[in-house]
């Protein structure tokens, strides 16, 4: 086998960031145990971190970016939602319909020149009638991989964190206010990370999700 020598860092996708020297000694050496027990010190140890780096109460380590990816669709939505997205996003684009497949969910499209969504944009999709699928996520992907691995300035985290927390509000003071017959009843935009850490995070194929 080759190894490389020389540290490469490539935004296209995670997978194309190879692992250094020092990461691949950490791999060979790492102490393992029975995960399903919860016994494996190294994974014990990379969920605890994953958590604390992104703030998150606790995480999972999972084998692979799709199956971390649709997790998170299945654990944070219902059948019948909709998944707001940027045009081009990884779940949709690469997962083989799997978001309407294992979760009965269809994504929601938004603008995004080079793979960066407005906020504003996000408000907008965000569904309020009753004859529409309500929204049940947003998802952002960071770095975009279609869009060639473009990394999303933080005020759009920021932003469309904001977008999340008035829907928030309008949602609880709807239900303060008695109204039930409402498709905010049913739709909860909530924060969910799901980190694909892989080659670049020391781990041949990882993803994460809190
Ligand atoms: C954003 C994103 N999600 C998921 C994946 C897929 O990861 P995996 O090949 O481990 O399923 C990739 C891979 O490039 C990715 O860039």
């Amino acid at each position: 086998m080759s190894v490389s020598h020389s540290p490469r860092i490539d935004l296209r996708s995670d997978t194309v960031t190879t692992p250094t020297e020092t990461m691949r000694r950490a791999m060979a050496e790492a102490l393992v145990g029975d995960d399903v027990y919860a016994e494996d010190p190294t994974v014990n140890e990379l969920q605890q971190e994953a958590a604390r780096l992104l703030g998150f109460e606790a995480g999972l380590f999972m084998p692979s970016g799709t199956m971390t990816n649709q997790v998170a669709i299945a654990v944070h939505t219902q059948r019948g939602q909709e998944v707001i997205c940027a045009e081009g996003s990884h779940i949709y684009e690469w997962e083989l319909g799997m978001m309407a497949a294992f979760s009965g969910v269809v994504p929601r499209f938004v603008v995004a020149p080079r793979g960066v969504p407005d906020p504003e944009g996000v408000r907008r999709a965000i569904r309020r009638s009753i004859h529409q699928s309500p929204t049940g996520l947003i998802s952002l992907e960071n770095t975009h991989n279609k869009a060639g691995g473009t990394v999303l300035p933080q005020e759009v985290m920021v932003g469309v964190r904001e977008v999340d927390r008035g829907y928030q509000e309008l949602f609880r003071s709807l239900r303060a206010g008695g109204w039930q017959r409402s498709s905010l009843r049913r739709t909860a935009v909530r924060p969910v990370g799901a980190w694909c850490c892989k080659a670049a995070g020391g781990a041949p194929r990882s993803g994460w999700n809190g």
